[in-house]
């Protein structure tokens, strides 16, 4: 069914759908995976740590309501459910359990890692297609790349 009209070719739009699905998937699991880390994290670090958890928190969720209101502006569904996530997702296995704080961060950076890379290559798929959503996955990896250097200090 579609409700709202795109203003892109159907060629296009199938790049761009892809590229924001694919950003949402790992931005909400971003904001998963650094909220549970938020709460197991333990060490001398705890304190530092957690709150800049929350941070990536913060900036996953508010990139993953972006990007998902720009692919309904465009007129395709955004797909955020648990299941979709669980299947979609770039981010590798999160530990379980409490997490001593260096491997806390290791995890952070292997994790921000990742969706940078898968962001990286859909701002290439993009720029053709669609320059205003390429835009808004410039700012998404920007951001990202910032705390990928802050996790990456902290356990330089
Ligand atoms: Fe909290």
């Amino acid at each position: 069914m579609y409700v709202v009209k795109s203003p892109l070719s159907d060629e296009n739009l199938k790049t761009v759908s892809e590229a924001l699905q694919g950003a949402l998937v790992d931005l909400v699991d971003l904001s998963l995976v650094s909220k549970q880390i938020h709460w197991n994290v333990v060490g001398q670090r705890f304190r530092s740590v957690h709150l800049q958890l929350d941070e990536v928190v913060t900036l996953a969720r508010t990139h993953a309501d972006t990007v998902a209101e720009r692919a309904a502006a465009l007129g395709v569904s955004p797909d955020g459910r648990a299941a979709t996530v669980a299947v979609g997702s770039g981010i590798g296995v999160t530990p379980e359990g409490w997490v001593d704080d260096t491997v806390a961060v290791g995890a952070l950076a292997d994790a921000l890692g990742a969706v940078i890379a898968r962001m990286r290559e859909r701002v290439g798929a993009t720029g053709e297609a669609d320059p205003v959503s390429q835009d808004l996955l410039i700012a998404v990896t920007a951001d990202l790349e910032k705390q990928h250097w802050m996790f990456q200090a902290e356990n330089g």
